[in-house]
């Protein structure tokens, strides 16, 4: 994706500034677009497939951080071409079945583009790490006309979430060297996290069905 046009007089911090502007709008937007899905959702099915949202913006330093990482100068142009996770959206679901819901109806706003899927429900990491991510593009109106900006969303069940919290944590104080026992004790959890998942959902169907045949 090529820079949006800033005005040229503008200087590094109101670049900078600006491109925080779009990230927040882009999130806003997004955030909106699956408020109206799970309304929606709601009205038909009787239940809200999500629990809740948490939207955040990757913190300058993170930025940074990744940047060098990936082997980039820090520059503004460089955070906007190659990061896809400076905006992020987090949605937590009840069933397995509202991730794949929702997955699909975001996809089918045909004006929002899917650059990237990683479907870690179909392909768990290795350490057990469970969830679904999309990164999207969105439009952004400016008074100067539109921008394209991408937002991650990652979209994970109350189970997955529970797991990728403490997982976190775990991985952040022994910075990624945990000792043995504790990454298979994790990876025993994240089995049984989906199995939880399994049968919950197993069980929201038998409902919904007995639902179905009471009307
Ligand atoms: P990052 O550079 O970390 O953003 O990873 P990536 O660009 O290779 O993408 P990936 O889809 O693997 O991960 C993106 C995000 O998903 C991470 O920033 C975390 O929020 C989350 N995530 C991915 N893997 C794990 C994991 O093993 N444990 C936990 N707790 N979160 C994870
Ligand atoms: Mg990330």
């Amino acid at each position: 994706m090529d820079m949006p046009n800033l005005p040229e007089e503008y200087d590094q911090l109101d670049q900078w500034k600006t491109l925080m502007l779009l990230y927040n709008a882009a999130l806003q937007e997004v955030q909106t677009r699956v408020n109206v899905l799970n309304d929606e959702f709601h009205h038909i099915n009787d239940y809200n497939p999500i629990e809740h949202v948490k939207a955040r913006i990757k913190s300058p330093e993170s930025i940074v951080k990744k940047l060098k990482r990936l082997g980039f100068e820090a520059t503004i142009d460089n955070m906007y071409r190659e990061l896809h996770d400076i905006a992020g959206i987090r949605i937590i679901c009840s069933f397995t079945s509202d991730i794949y819901y929702l997955a699909a109806a975001i996809a089918r706003q045909d004006d929002m583009q899917v650059e990237m899927v990683k479907d870690y429900i179909a392909n768990p990491k290795p350490n057990g790490y469970r969830s679904y991510h999309m990164v999207v593009v969105v439009p952004i109106y400016l008074s100067s006309g539109r921008v394209q900006m991408r937002v991650e969303i990652q979209i994970r069940t109350i189970a997955m979430d529970f797991w990728a919290s403490l997982e976190h944590k775990i991985h952040y104080k022994f910075e990624g060297a945990a000792p043995a026992h504790m990454q298979e004790s994790l990876k025993e959890c994240a089995d049984m996290a989906a199995l939880l998942d399994k049968q919950m959902l197993s069980l929201n169907e038998s409902l919904q069905k007995a639902g179905e045949e009471k009307t």
